[in-house]
């Protein structure tokens, strides 16, 4: 178990999931938790380690710029970005988000890690629920669905959780090192 004080861990997280991959870290780190709302820049002068953790909406990260554009101010500190997406865990596709949410000069300062969540229909927003309709139209017309397909359709009408604490092991080790 680690004790790091100067450790903080913000999420912003719509419909659970990333939230509670932020509890499970501070479980491990015993250190402060806070929703990205209630946090401003300034705020995180007082921290050496800034673990950030977004859903992903449309391959972009919710919230993330709270680090990306705040970039020059939290130099010399370390930070860590985790995405929260429905998909599963693929190098490609890690890759993939991390270039469309983490500017090309940050990449090297910023670690990155995707970890997967579920999906919950039912938890979101009238808009998001708007998107995920036209989303599905386009699933049930696919000729030939993949499984990752398949399994999106079923979500609709079933909530998935994919989360397990164990993911966030390597994100702990590299907080460790
Ligand atoms: C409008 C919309 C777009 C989404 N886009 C993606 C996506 O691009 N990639 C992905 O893996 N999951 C995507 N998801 C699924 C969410 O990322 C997933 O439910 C995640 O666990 C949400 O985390 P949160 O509840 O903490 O915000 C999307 C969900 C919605 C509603």
């Amino acid at each position: 178990m680690l004790n790091n004080k100067k450790t903080i861990v913000i999420y912003s997280s719509k419909s659970g999931f990333t939230k509670k991959y932020a509890q499970w870290l501070v479980e491990e780190l015993h250190c402060d938790l806070k929703e990205a709302s209630s946090v401003s820049a300034s705020d995180l002068d007082a921290y050496d380690t800034i673990i950030y953790g977004g859903g992903l909406y449309a391959i972009g990260l919710n919230g993330v710029k709270l680090i990306t554009k705040n970039f020059d101010l939290l130099k010399g500190k370390k930070l860590v970005v985790y995405a929260v997406g429905a998909t599963p865990v693929r190098e490609e596709t890690t890759e993939e988000v991390r270039k469309a949410n983490i500017p090309t000069e940050q990449l090297d300062h910023i670690a990155f890690f995707y970890l997967r969540g579920g999906f919950d229909y039912s938890k979101l927003t009238l808009i998001d629920k708007f998107l995920m309709s036209l989303l599905k139209i386009k699933l049930k017309k696919a000729k030939d669905p993949t499984t990752d397909q398949k399994g999106m359709l079923a979500s609709y009408d079933h909530p998935m959780d994919f989360t397990k604490k164990k993911y966030i092991e390597p994100l702990l080790q590299y907080i460790s090192k």
